[in-house]
């Protein structure tokens, strides 16, 4: 049995999700499906003898082919300036071309996109390639001619899940214009930062969008985010607002010219338009996604086109396993990097057929999502353990009900438990698909862990071993590499540099050295790569077939439902609050969600507490941040525990949270807060 030592990790005294993680034993291998439409992609001759360690980096030389270049490299890796790295040095392409026109010989009457409005009696809309290709160059042209947007210029697009968003992005990397994609779910403040700190000169909004069987209104967080961006001192020149419906508003709010326009309206000179694709450095920046880490701020996450345009593709390829047959479905939201790298960047570059879901699994009912699935045939369906929990939970025998045909199954975003992952591969997949629990993070472009589909065993519970030229690794405390199958929890490094490794963070590259490159860092003046491993932020334990384990955060991210927030960006949240003296917010565990956040408030003096302040707090972490950042429960305690130093130990009310005992309190200024703390929380008082 291999089960993991918690207390053995480089946690800090916050208190870190993998200090809660559930511990499961370890579950026997699972054998592969036999009798396969086709041998799996990866299973490719010689394959995994090319991508040996000894090949690095020329092995990643194989991604790069799958995408059209026009100009090819000349150098695979440039790491003279580590951890600062440069991919297929010398090449030039365009992310646009690769994923649309050079599908158009062929394959331009396909289904590039199959659109599945929330509203069930809404039919499937398909967009072909051809379409998308009309879409893109009309949209980019308007931007080029209409704005005079030029390369390298910002966007920020605060869009749902229609084809307009992934019509918006391809139109920005049609143009080498970076895009930045606020998940739809953020509120209008959140969107508005993100906007001020990449200097985004455009917004493209929408007037509102579908959820859950409800409207939900864009325009008044389009007003929030320009007032938000306006006060931090960068407004966006124009906020383009595109109707959900074409030719029908159902924003009641009128359009403020000359900074607000009508999309729909803008574009209707443009319809035939061509736009010619820019040719573009491979280190030209493609996007900027906000994450969370440890500090208040969120950090643009800089992906640069052509390493990362290769990896999504490589790993698309061999782990999501596509062909241009395959009607592929992933379940996350664009908003996320899930969708950007596994919805639109590597399917598109593939030129499969990527279905597009409007609204949430369970609506009208938990049953959803097989219905589409049979409907349009679906093979390939990629989700969250968190999703996958709800549907179990509501609809257990749902899936077999339906006549669906999945050859593969993955998941991402957090640990999934045995249990559940059983049920996906007896229920979901009637025991005849490959399950993949597939690792990485917004920083990594694409998969980093994972089995191979079709060929190796897999272990439930267990994210497996390095994916194709990834070498992982598990170290202690002091940078010392833990051996596989010793038992021992450690912090997750990757040793080595790889295309789908994120740039930089936009505007602050000392910030990306710190945060994940300086903990195993002895030499800082050292050229050499070897001397940088890139530190995750996840706890892991490799068991001795190599597979790893992901036991989640060891910083100060909490990932509630696979959505990735910060501790401290809700703090700062509470903070805002009118009375509120300090604030800690701690992951605690969910049979659903996964982790949800719980705050901990104390306040200031002459300021009562009472519910009304409680609810407060939790309507200011909705305003600043959205409503999946919403806490389970705000405590207001009269102190913090805190060390001598002042310093709030986090880990005491995560453990109380959790229902665990407080640990070791010897460090305490004030220890006698503890118990009544924890009288509290356990009476739910
Ligand atoms: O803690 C890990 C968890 O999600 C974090 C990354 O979040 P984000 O950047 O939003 O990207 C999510 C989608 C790639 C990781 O640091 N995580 C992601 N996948 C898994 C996971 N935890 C366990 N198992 C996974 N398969």
């Amino acid at each position: 049995m291999d089960m993991p030592d918690p207390e053995r990790l480089p946690a800090s005294d916050r208190g870190g999700e993998a200090d809660i993680a559930v511990h499961w034993p370890e579950e026997p291998l699972v054998p592969p499906p036999r009798n396969l439409r086709r041998p799996p992609h990866i299973a490719e001759p010689g394959l995994r003898e090319r991508f040996r360690r000894d090949r690095f980096p020329a092995y990643f030389d194989e991604y790069a082919q799958l995408l059209t270049w026009n100009r090819r490299w000349d150098r695979t890796l440039d790491s003279d300036h580590p951890p600062f790295y440069r991919w297929f040095v010398g090449g030039t392409l365009n992310a646009s071309v690769n994923c649309v026109d050079r599908h158009l010989p062929g394959r331009a009457g396909a289904p590039a996109l199959i659109f599945v409005p929330e509203a069930e009696a809404d039919p499937p809309q398909i967009v072909t390639y051809r379409e998308l290709f009309d879409r893109v160059n009309a949209l980019a042209a308007y931007l080029a001619r209409g704005l005079g947007a030029v390369a390298g210029e910002r966007v920020t697009l605060h869009l749902p899940m229609t084809p307009d968003l992934p019509v918006a992005m391809l139109a920005c990397a049609r143009l080498g214009l970076p895009h930045s994609v606020v998940f739809s779910g953020f509120s209008g403040e959140a969107c508005g930062l993100r906007i001020a700190d990449s200097r985004s000169r455009f917004l493209i909004t929408m007037d509102g969008y579908f959820r859950n069987g409800r409207w939900v209104d864009l325009r008044e967080a389009a007003d929030r985010a320009y007032r938000v961006a306006h006060a931090q001192g960068h407004a966006p020149e124009r906020v383009l607002v595109l109707p959900r419906t074409p030719g029908h508003w159902r924003s009641e709010r009128p359009l403020r010219a000359p900074v607000e326009a009508d999309l729909e309206a803008e574009l209707a000179g443009y319809r035939s338009a061509r736009e010619p694709a820019r040719e573009l450095a491979s280190d030209h920046p493609l996007f900027l996604m906000y994450t969370s880490g440890t500090t208040g701020r969120p950090k643009g996450v800089q992906h640069n086109l052509g390493g990362y345009l290769a990896y999504a593709a490589g790993t698309t390829y061999y782990y999501q396993d596509l062909d241009p047959e395959d009607v592929y479905w992933c379940m996350a939201d664009i908003g996320w990097i899930t969708g950007h790298t596994y919805i639109v960047y590597g399917p598109l570059a593939l030129g499969a057929q990527v279905v597009l879901y409007e609204g949430i699994p369970t609506y009208p009912d938990p049953e959803r999502p097989w219905r589409i699935a049979e409907r349009l045939g679906v093979t390939v369906f990629h989700t969250s353990p968190t999703a996958i929990r709800q549907l179990r939970r509501l609809a257990p025998n749902g899936p077999g009900r339906h006549r669906t045909s999945f050859r593969l199954l993955t998941s991402v975003g957090e640990p999934i438990e045995p249990e559940t992952w059983h049920w996906y591969h007896a229920e979901v997949g009637r025991g005849a698909a490959s399950v993949l629990d597939t690792w990485w993070q917004t920083e990594t472009g694409g998969i980093l862990c994972s089995t191979a589909p079709g060929i190796d065993p897999m272990k439930p519970g267990s994210a497996g071993p390095g994916v194709l030229g990834i070498h992982p690794q598990i170290r202690d405390e002091d940078g010392r590499i833990i051996p596989p199958g010793s038992h021992r929890a450690g912090a997750l490094v990757i040793p080595h540099p790889w295309p789908g490794q994120m740039a930089t963070i936009w505007g602050d590259p000392r910030r990306y050295v710190e945060t994940y490159f300086q903990r195993f860092n002895t030499s800082p003046e050292s050229t050499d790569w070897n001397d940088w491993p890139y530190l995750t932020g996840d706890g892991a334990v490799q068991a001795a077939d190599g597979y790893f384990r992901i036991l989640g955060r060891i910083d100060d991210v909490i990932n509630v439902a696979g959505h990735r927030l910060g501790a401290k960006e809700i703090e700062s949240a509470c903070l805002t609050v009118p009375g509120i003296a300090e604030a800690a917010v701690v992951p605690v565990n969910d049979p659903v969600k996964g982790r949800c956040p719980e705050a901990y408030v104390s306040l200031r003096s002459g300021t009562d507490p009472s519910p009304e302040l409680a609810d407060r707090v939790t309507r200011a972490i909705e305003s600043r941040i959205g409503k999946i950042a919403r806490p389970t429960h705000v405590w207001i305690v009269a102190d913090m525990p805190k060390t001598r130093s002042g310093k709030i130990l986090r880990r005491v009310l995560s453990a109380i949270s959790n229902g665990r005992p407080p640990g070791d309190l010897t460090t305490l200024a004030n220890p006698e807060v503890v118990a009544e703390i924890e009288r509290r929380v356990r009476s739910k008082d």
